[in-house]
């Protein structure tokens, strides 16, 4: 299905109706699973108002020398599964973060960025964002090289691959040790700003979750099955092998989480990100959309190559779980697991600029090491990564990262030195 739709052919609301009764043929059961998987929904749901209203720590948060020390303990991994998230706590040094995000600053204005018109390429947040966003669509400086590269996001990106279920018969879906670049932008969010809100949502793909009979129909196979108890969204399996529509910003990439580096200190209220810490919820979506109540030729307005939308339509028992992170310090790093739906709070009320470079964790794979290949070319020609409305901002500056700033660590993440 997902590939006549990628050709051109066929209608869309005949391949989504199509597709609703081969998912429904596959459980005849699928209003009572839905029915139960809701009731574990709201379940959780309360219990996050409930830690809320009591002022209890939500997300997970752990300290970057546990990791380096090994003493993260079971019950926090546990933790961590449950949410679906992490925050890890001085993650850089204080100093080092906030200078990178001074380096950016400068790097943003000596190419001359704000110059030039909004070139108005990035279409994939137009459902999401009133006006224009606050991401600055730059790749390549050499602070994002830099922190993408560095010992400290090695270290901590092994100890989050290893969260996931990687082992699968004689071959490892990923290699949890090795980690691939995946070059994203960087958010500079100035006080009182009120554009860069997104609605809550999840990446990764869209309409791919019902038409992906190859992919995400094999991850999501117990809650299709109606043994929704069973599924697992740990387990790696599959998860390498889905296909997404091509679509600027709709990652190609199998990222394990995906996450942000804090350049300045950013708390509730500063335009910070939210989150639903419910990691079964993409999985819940998926059966919301099989409902009677939904039009046969919708799936509760999910969009192709758009971020699939957390909808108040059809989604609102979940959405009550929408968070937003605590106060982060510069240095700090979030990390969410790639089905968690999450958002950006509407107006930035606080004082100061709340910056973020956005560093995902995407071990090595298969499907992340052909990517690699396209956008070593783009890091070399300073063109925007692969995944990315072709904007490119950087091919006539110097000012860019280069060879010569690739460690040999950073080299084999791009695909350019063999481990
Ligand atoms: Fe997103």
């Amino acid at each position: 299905m997902l590939d006549k739709l990628e050709q051109g052919h066929g209608n869309l609301g005949e391949i989504i109706h199509f597709s609703k009764n081969v998912l429904r043929n596959t459980n005849s059961n699928y209003v009572q699973t839905f029915k139960e998987f809701t009731q574990y929904i709201n379940a959780e749901v309360a219990e996050i108002k409930r830690l809320k209203a009591a002022g209890k720590t939500i997300i997970p948060e752990i300290e970057y020398i546990d990791i380096v020390e090994n003493n993260i303990s079971s019950e926090q991994k546990a933790w961590i599964h449950q949410r679906g998230c992490v925050i890890i706590r001085n993650t850089f040094a204080q100093s080092q973060a906030e200078a990178w995000g001074d380096e950016i600053k400068s790097y943003i204005e000596n190419i001359g960025y704000l110059d030039q018109p909004d070139k108005g390429l990035d279409k994939y947040f137009s459902s999401l964002q009133d006006q224009k966003p606050q991401i600055y669509s730059v790749y390549w400086s050499k602070p994002q090289v830099e922190a993408r590269q560095s010992e400290n996001l090695a270290t901590a990106r092994k100890f989050l691959n290893r969260l996931w279920e990687f082992e699968h018969g004689e071959n490892n879906v990923f290699d949890p040790d090795r980690e691939c670049t995946y070059a994203d932008r960087t958010r500079r969010r100035q006080p009182g700003d009120n554009s860069l809100g997104l609605k809550p949502h999840i990446d990764g793909g869209s309409v791919e979750r019902w038409l992906d009979a190859s992919g995400y129909q094999h991850v999501y196979r117990h809650v299709i099955n109606g043994d929704w108890k069973r599924y697992n969204p740990w387990d790696a399996r599959y998860r390498t092998d889905t296909t997404e529509i091509p679509s600027p910003a709709v990652c190609q990439m199998f990222r394990t989480f995906q996450g942000w580096t804090a350049l300045s200190e950013q708390g509730p209220g500063d335009g910070t990100l939210q989150l639903i810490p419910i990691v079964k919820t993409a999985a819940w979506m998926l059966l919301r959309a099989l409902q009677s109540d939904v039009p046969e030729d919708s799936l509760c307005n999910a969009v192709p190559a758009r971020a699939l939308l957390c909808d108040p339509d059809w989604h609102e028992l979940a959405l009550q779980g929408l968070i937003s992170l605590p106060k982060m310090n510069p240095g700090d790093t979030v990390w969410w697991h790639p089905d968690l739906v999450h958002a950006v709070e509407d107006e930035h009320k606080g004082q100061h600029f709340s910056n973020v470079i956005y560093i995902a964790a995407a071990p090595y794979c298969e499907k992340n090491a052909a990517y690699l290949a396209y956008q070593a070319k783009c890091f070399v020609e300073g063109k925007s990564a692969p995944d990315f409305a072709a904007e490119n901002y950087e091919v006539d500056t110097d000012l860019r990262a280069n060879m010569s700033d690739l460690t040999d660590l950073g080299k084999k993440q791009m695909g350019m030195l063999s481990w």
